[in-house]
Formats: structure tokens, sequence, C-alpha cells
């Protein structure tokens, strides 16, 4: 079986159409640009261009974006009072802070302190507790497994009654997205570490979301005929030449690295119904969700 791509960036890009003309509407009504609140702190790379990335997509889509870079050695207190500014502040709809936050700061404190309607990521603990009860719903969840459900039921894969294997635990992806299967009335099973023979479990999944951070790890052979595949992994490895010697940029002197996910993407697309590739899969997801949560904020906000 050769597996159906699903195309993460074509995806993306219709829900931000969506959005950009629902932001048009708005502001031809006379309503006010939505607006995202960023908050950088520290100068990790990979942070600074995602939220490069966030602010764009604001301006692209006819929103404001509020950029808060703060020091690495930022105090908690004075985090948390511009927490406070950001929620009292009319302009502000949504509010985003970058995680990883560095470890003196207090994430648990600090993503508490985010007012429910302008959690935007789906990270407050009230927003997270809804989802993980019955009958209850979160004004926002959480931006990468909503768009993994997304890029699911776009390409339809029935998730109602599927075994689904989530690999990963983490807050950001891992764990919500268990708990929106489970809601979406998959069997969830969550895979991590200390899970023992994980090819046996992956082999049970109708549905498989990866997204424990490590290269290529699972294998074709651990996947069943047809599972649909979600990959959230993005891994920098050495990019090889045909002998296995390291590429070295001409321009650098340094080995060149190529991006793949935590699915050995050659080998489970023999095997998959429908997979994501690495890039252009999740990735684009996540700010296209982000955008929507932001609408969605300023709607709830401002009618
Ligand atoms: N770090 C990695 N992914 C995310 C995300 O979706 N939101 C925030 N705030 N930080 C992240």
């Amino acid at each position: 079986m050769t597996a159906q791509i699903i195309d993460g960036t074509a995806i993306a890009q219709k829900v931000r159409d969506e959005v950009k003309a629902k932001v048009a509407a708005r502001i031809a009504a006379g309503k006010s640009q939505p607006g995202l609140a960023t908050v950088l702190v520290g100068d990790r790379v990979d942070s600074a261009a995602y939220v490069g990335m966030k602010q764009k997509a604001c301006a692209e889509l006819g929103m404001t974006s509020f950029h808060h870079p703060l020091p690495a050695d930022v105090s908690q207190e004075d985090l948390e009072k511009l927490i406070k500014e950001l929620n009292a502040d009319p302009k502000v709809n949504g509010i985003l802070v970058q995680l990883p936050l560095p470890s003196h700061l207090d994430e648990e404190r600090v993503l508490q302190l985010i007012s429910i309607e302008k959690d935007v990521d789906g990270f407050s603990p009230i927003n997270l507790g809804r989802l993980a009860q019955k009958g209850r719903e979160p004004l926002f969840v959480p931006c990468t497994p909503f768009g993994c459900i997304y890029l699911l039921k776009e390409v339809g894969v029935q998730i109602k009654g599927a075994n689904a294997v989530v690999l990963g635990r983490s807050n950001i992806v891992g764990m919500p997205a268990a708990l929106l299967l489970i809601k979406e009335d998959a069997t969830v099973t969550v895979v991590h570490s200390r899970t023992k023979d994980i090819p046996a479990v992956l082999r049970q999944a109708d549905i498989v979301i990866a997204a424990i951070g490590r290269a290529e790890m699972v294998r074709g052979d651990w996947l069943k005929p047809g599972v649909a595949v979600i990959d959230v992994g993005i891994n920098g490895i050495p990019m090889l030449n045909e002998d296995g010697t390291p590429v070295i940029s001409q321009k650098t002197g340094k080995p060149r690295q190529k991006l793949v996910g935590d699915v050995n993407y050659a080998e489970a697309s023999e095997v998959a119904g429908f997979i994501t590739p690495v890039p252009g899969g999740v990735g684009p997801m996540t700010i296209a969700m982000l955008m929507r949560n932001t609408l969605r904020a300023a709607e709830i906000q401002q009618g």
C-alpha cells in the first residue's frame, strides 16, 4: 500500500483563508482588529522563530500582534505583572506565552494567570480541565493537537470507535491529543518511555499520533496496514552522502542537517493509508489553529 499524503500546508492555507475572510468581514462591520499578544522569554532560537511565524501570520490575516520580548532572567513577578496587564488590555484578545520558559520561572502559575477568554493556546488549567471532563467544553483547545484532529477529519479518517495510539505524554501535544481523541469517541492508548513492547501496542492502532521527539523511531513494521499516521516530530539529523559520510555545507563548513519526524517516513508510507510529511504536515496547522483560536477569542470578547 502507498499512503495518501496529508498535505498540511494546503489544509492550513484553507484554514488561514477562512480566518482572513472572517476577520475582513468583522472589520468591514466596524469591529476592531483581533489582537494577539506574544510573550517570548529569553533568546532560544527555535522559540524566537516560532513566535516570528505567529506574528507574520497575524499580519497576513489582518490581525494585530503585540510582541513582548523579555530577558532570560526576568523575574516571576515581572512576568506575572505583564500577564495581568495583557488580561486587562481590551486590544489584546489572545495571549500566547511561548514555551518552554527558563527553569527559574513557574510555568504553571503563569499559565494559570491567563484569563480563560484569552487563553488561545488552551493551556490554562480551566480549559484543559474542561477538555478532560465529560460534558464540558473548553473555550480553546491546544493548537497542535487541534491541528492533528483537523487533519484526520479533513481527509475523512473515522475517529469514532477507532483504536488510537498517542506516542508521548507532553503537556503541549501528547496529553491534550489523547483527551481530544477521547472526546471524539476513539479508544486511546498513550505510549511513553516506560511502555512495554511499543511495536506491539502500535500494531493495534488505526490512528497513530507520534509526538515523542525521537527521530524516525516508528518503523514501517510497527504499523497496521491502512493506519492513519500523524507525525508531530520535528528532529534535525545529519544529512548523509551515499557513502554514509556527512554532507558539509559549502557556505558554513558545518555538517548539513535535515528535518525528519518521529516516524520513518519511507517505510511507513509503504504501509499506512494516510501519512503527514515532515516538514509540511502538522507544523503549518499549529499556526493556522492559533489564528482560528485568536479570531474565536475576539468573537467571544466582542461578539
Ligand atoms: N512551544 C511549543 N509548541 C508550543 C505551542 O503550541 N504554544 C506555546 N505557547 N509554546 C509552544
